[in-house]
């Protein structure tokens, strides 16, 4: 997606040769025009799939998610990573663990918000190990819902996640895949780069 190269390539900033940071628009400020843009790109590439609900994780899934259900007319819903204090124990939940950071998170989804029919539209702002997708799978399946496709904003594709869930036979959508962020400089799986 032309925009979201265009951004990352302005305003990203590779911290290591695995890490590019985007907290100017996607992980702390966020870009609402670009989000819309965002939204309307995975409306489009998902638009004839009879989706009823988009499932994502917080922090970050929350805006492009909730951007492409505006478009798309449908619920978001994203797992915590905490409970809440009004959740019972209603719950479908899952372990994550983040080889980024080092921690594993207990998610959680209330069994009000997901259920048996729905047809769902997985989202996330990065595809790096593919754990976060994994326990959202988890989750879906637990509930009996269809699961439609994954939506990711920025695939790591020097990192395993994104092979992984293509191996299982799930349609990955990435709008921004990163080949590599060697020597400081931000490389695209189509060629580009910030050179
Ligand atoms: P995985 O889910 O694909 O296995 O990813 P991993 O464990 O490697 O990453 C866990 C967290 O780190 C996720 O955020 C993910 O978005 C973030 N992350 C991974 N690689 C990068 C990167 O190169 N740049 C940035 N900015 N983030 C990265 P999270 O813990 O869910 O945080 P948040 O959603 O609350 O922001």
């Amino acid at each position: 997606m032309k925009e979201l190269h265009e951004k990352i390539i302005q305003d990203g900033k590779v911290l290591s040769n695995d890490v590019l940071k985007v907290d100017a628009f996607l992980n702390h400020q966020i870009d609402p025009p670009l989000m819309q843009a965002i939204g309307e790109e995975f409306a489009a590439r998902f638009k004839e799939d009879g989706i009823t609900k988009i499932l994502t994780i917080e922090s970050s899934g929350i805006a492009p998610a909730m951007m492409t259900g505006l478009i798309i007319g449908t619920p978001v819903v994203f797992a915590r990573k905490k409970k809440s204090l009004t959740m019972s124990d209603h719950l479908f939940t899952s372990s994550v663990h983040s080889f980024t950071k080092k921690e594993t998170n207990e998610i959680s989804v209330s069994k009000d918000f997901l259920q048996k029919g729905d047809k769902v539209l997985l989202m996330d702002d990065f595809l790096a190990n593919g754990q976060a997708v994994l326990g959202l799978l988890d989750i879906i399946e637990q509930a009996e819902a269809e699961l439609v496709g994954v939506g990711i904003v920025i695939e790591k594709g020097f990192q395993p996640g994104g092979a992984m869930i293509r191996e299982k036979g799930i349609r990955v959508e990435s709008l921004a895949i990163i080949q590599s962020l060697e020597d400081g400089k931000v490389t695209f799986a189509n060629g580009e780069s910030n050179e």
